[in-house]
């Protein structure tokens, strides 16, 4: 008989440290191996592009479980180590070097990869993605004063790579495929909220377009759009969305369609196998439809749901997705998700730069954003968990606090 295989948690990010941190919490003793694809342990991402791309913290900053914290918690992590294959018969792993990694069960943390803009003289023109610390780093050091950069994709990553960059002097133009920024996750007054905000500090947007080549001339790049203009680029940043990293889960024959399908308490449909984060599509019970986020929030909470499911105290997940943006010093918060609505509701002063607006799907509140005005989510969370009926000119009347409306 050949020692007991171990708990293999794939991937080593954010889900991926909550899921070996809360298996030692529930009474886990047995081997835990955790592998991940790049060379430093667990760190978060969202300080990235914000104060580690602006200087104001060291990149060592986002580390969430260093070598000494694993080692405390017996994990043997295995760093640039990337999966390609899942046989599940067998229950081993098959990693890039060709090797195996047997498993006794698996948690799937694998997180996204950015989507890359594939065009026309892409190779040689100065690209760089904002994912990794690398990442992060790599803009930093070409970002300065004078420096003509163009920013592909108005979406939280594009805007906030944006707001950052010219903070650090760079000339920006922000290009966006869609008629508004960030409408993935926010309404249509927030989107021109924050135009207003990127245009006053001297960002051009360039709205409802999208690049179509990239040229060289002169020792910069000329970025074409498909409305036949040009913008001059020494740096281009690129944020157009992420991929979930679930090919060798669907090679597998595992259910994925727009990410790796989990229950609510991360469990696929092989009993051995769990999941959690951003590779995950999950069936939401709050929102009452299966969804893919990509937020911290998700990323800790569904590893510790699935975690403790695969331990054996079997747990759901039944968070309102929540997530946050900084963008020259201006808070964004978001509750919710935004899509499915009817009414909205403006509680604040959008000139004065605190407001929030309130979305209301047949009479529920189903979603919040809130600029500048973090309390109204505290609040806002409880309504809408505790499906208490709002009165909507109460809400959008800032002199009745907010918490009154608790009492329904
Ligand atoms: N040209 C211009 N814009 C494009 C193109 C294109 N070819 N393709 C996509 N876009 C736009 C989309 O319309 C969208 O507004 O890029 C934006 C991408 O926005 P998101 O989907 O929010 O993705 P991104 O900003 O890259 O963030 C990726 O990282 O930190 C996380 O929370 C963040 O989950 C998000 C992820």
């Amino acid at each position: 008989m050949g020692a007991t295989a171990p708990v293999v948690v794939a991937g080593a990010g954010q889900a991926g440290s909550w899921a070996v941190k809360t298996l030692r919490d529930e009474g886990y003793g047995g081997p835990l191996v955790l592998v991940g694809e790049e060379q430093h342990p667990p760190y978060e991402r969202p300080p990235l592009s914000k104060q580690v791309l602006l200087g104001d913290d060291p990149p060592e900053s986002t580390i969430l479980l260093d070598h000494d914290m694993l080692g405390e918690l017996d994990v043997e992590f295995r760093a640039r180590t990337r999966i390609t294959a899942l046989d599940r018969e067998r229950r081993i792993l098959g990693l890039e070097d060709g090797s195996t990694l047997a498993y006794d069960r698996l948690m799937i943390t694998t997180g996204a990869r950015v989507r890359r803009l594939e065009l026309p003289g892409a190779a040689e023109a100065p690209i760089m993605y904002l994912r990794t610390i690398e990442d992060s780093l790599a803009i930093a050091r070409k970002a300065a004063k004078g420096v003509r950069c163009v920013v592909i994709g108005g979406g939280l990553i594009g805007l906030e790579a944006a707001a950052a960059v010219s903070e650090l002097g760079c000339r920006v133009a922000v290009v966006e495929a869609g008629e508004r920024l960030m409408a993935r996750v926010v309404g249509p007054r927030t989107s021109a909220y924050f135009a207003d905000l990127h245009r006053t500090r001297g960002i051009e947007l360039v709205l409802g377009d999208s690049p179509v080549r990239l040229e060289q001339a002169g020792g910069s790049t000329r970025v074409i759009l498909a409305s036949g203009a040009g913008l001059d680029a020494d740096l281009i940043v690129v944020g157009i969305g992420v991929v979930p990293n679930a090919e060798f889960a669907a090679d597998a024959g595992l259910k994925v369609d727009n990410g790796l399908w989990v229950d609510e308490c991360g469990r696929t449909e092989d009993p051995r196998i769990f999941a959690a984060g951003d590779v995950t599509a999950h069936h939401n019970p709050v929102l009452g439809r299966r969804v893919r986020l990509e937020t911290w929030q998700n990323a800790q909470n569904q590893a510790i749901a699935a975690a403790r499911t695969l331990a054996g105290s079997e747990h759901a997940l039944s968070d309102i997705p929540w997530g946050w943006s900084n963008q020259f010093k201006v808070n964004l918060q978001i509750l919710g998700v935004a899509g499915h609505w009817d009414d909205a509701v403006l509680r604040g002063d959008p000139q004065g730069g605190s407001f929030s607006l309130f979305y209301f799907d047949q009479g529920a509140m189903c979603g919040v954003d809130a600029i500048n005005a973090p309390r109204d989510i505290a609040v806002a969370r409880r309504l809408m968990s505790r499906n208490i009926p709002v009165d909507r000119t109460r809400l959008g009347d800032r002199a009745v606090p907010l918490k009154d409306l608790l009492k329904g």
